[in-house]
């Protein structure tokens, strides 16, 4: 059954209601001669594209000076540690880095972050955003953060030489990858290079996607599908299979060195998010010659999504040049700056397409058709809050060991936060 992009995003977020927030004393401002910015933006593939906004920042901002508090570590799993006790801590940076959708519902309930609704209507942002965007960072009437980008999550990389030599094209299925497996694994390489459990969280979303479809697989966020139905636990047998097919028994230490392993020839795919499109760049190789990507099995038209936002922390040091880092996210000489390097297409409707080539010119045409169905990520903060997330993450490293579907399932219903 279709479902509109505006639609599916729609769905995923009508739930959201937050109480207000927390009070707290008026921040003491120091002068706005410098932002501190936390992100998780430090390693290859990923610094480029900060140092790009960055760039064009300073050419806006010249008296500001950027300090970067970038902390290493794919989908921030170690950066969003180290934010929380500084948030805890009454330390908040001048902006942090959140995923738009349900990562903020903690913060926003402690009343970490600020209220950006007014900087939205100077801007005149909320016109230049998809519906179902704004839609999604809206919460009682506030909206607590700028989004600079769309990343696709749901894509399979591979290089064209290694398919070629082993006389295979991508598949269509997950079927098709099990079948195509075992041929792999007969000629010495790895089907599929994996790393640390934040990419198993992002292969299991992307299985589950595949195999139950974009509206059971909506679902299974908002309690319209049932974790223990018997569709649910196929999906989830066949996400062991294809774990098998993996070297999760040697994980690589971090998304670029799992897809290292695709590069150099020894594990023949990777399930990665479109921030794979800026690393493999940045190792010198060309789209479709060098390395190729496909809709991971079973999701070919849609788009499984995820946003990179910013914040302004409560009692920031330096809101005023805070503000002027965020007017700098959300502007279309920022947004174009940063993506065409990042790997992601604008969260702006009106960004200049011709500078986005490569992967991202098909990306960009894709997340623009009205005939793509839009799902959001679990891994990356769409559809599920930090607390339900955690949750699944320790029940997904037991599950990753014993394989048991119906204790996995009955463990992420039962963690689930209906905020
Ligand atoms: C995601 C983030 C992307 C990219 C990726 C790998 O969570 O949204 O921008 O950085 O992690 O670190």
């Amino acid at each position: 059954m279709g479902v509109s992009r505006r639609g599916l995003l729609a769905a995923g977020f009508a739930a959201l209601a937050l109480p207000g927030c927390g009070g707290g004393a008026a921040p003491q401002a120091e002068p706005d001669h410098k932002v501190e910015v936390f992100s998780w933006w430090a390693g290859p593939g990923e610094k480029e594209g900060l140092e790009a906004l960055v760039a064009d920042f300073a050419k806006h901002n010249p008296g500001i000076a950027f300090d970067n508090a970038a902390v290493a570590g794919g989908a921030g799993t170690i950066a969003r540690t180290v934010l929380a006790t500084r948030l805890q801590n009454d330390d908040p940076p001048d902006s942090y880095q959140a995923h738009a959708g349900r990562e903020l519902t903690e913060d926003i309930r402690a009343g970490y972050v600020e209220d950006l609704r007014d900087l939205y209507e100077e801007q005149g942002w909320l016109d230049k955003l998809p519906g179902g965007l704004v839609q999604a960072i809206t919460v009682n009437g506030a909206i607590h953060c700028v989004p600079v980008n769309i990343h696709r999550s749901n894509l399979l990389w591979y290089r064209p030489q290694t398919l070629a030599s082993l006389g295979l094209t991508p598949p269509a299925t997950w079927a098709d990858f099990l079948t195509q497996a075992d041929a792999i694994a007969k000629r010495g390489l790895t089907p599929l290079s994996i790393g640390p459990g934040w990419t198993q969280k992002h292969l299991l979303e992307n299985v589950l996607l595949g195999v139950l479809g974009a509206q059971t697989y909506a679902g299974l966020w908002t309690g319209g599908t049932d974790w223990s139905s018997a569709p649910v636990l196929a999906a989830l047998q066949v996400f062991t299979d294809v774990l098998a097919r993996s070297d999760v028994a040697t994980p690589a230490g971090d998304w670029q060195p799992a897809l290292d392993r695709v590069v150099t020839g020894s594990a023949a795919y990777n399930l990665m998010g479109d921030w794979a499109d800026a690393y493999l760049r940045t190792k010198g190789l060309v789209f479709t010659d060098g390395y190729g990507v496909v809709a991971s099995p079973g999701t070919d038209r849609v788009y499984n999504f995820l946003s990179d936002s910013f914040t302004l922390p409560r009692g920031a040091p330096h809101p005023g040049a805070a503000r002027k880092w965020l007017v700098e996210c959300g502007s279309v000489d920022g947004q174009d700056a940063f993506n065409p390097q990042k790997g992601s297409v604008p969260a702006r409707i009106d960004a200049d397409r011709a500078k986005y080539t490569g992967y991202l010119a098909a990306a960009v045409a894709e997340w623009a058709d009205a005939g793509t169905r839009v799902v959001g990520s679990l891994t990356h903060g769409v559809v599920a809050d930090t607390a339900w997330n955690a949750k699944i993450d320790t029940a997904l490293s037991t599950f990753v060991q014993d394989r048991d579907a119906v204790a996995f399932a009955r463990a992420v219903a039962a963690g689930r936060t209906v905020s």
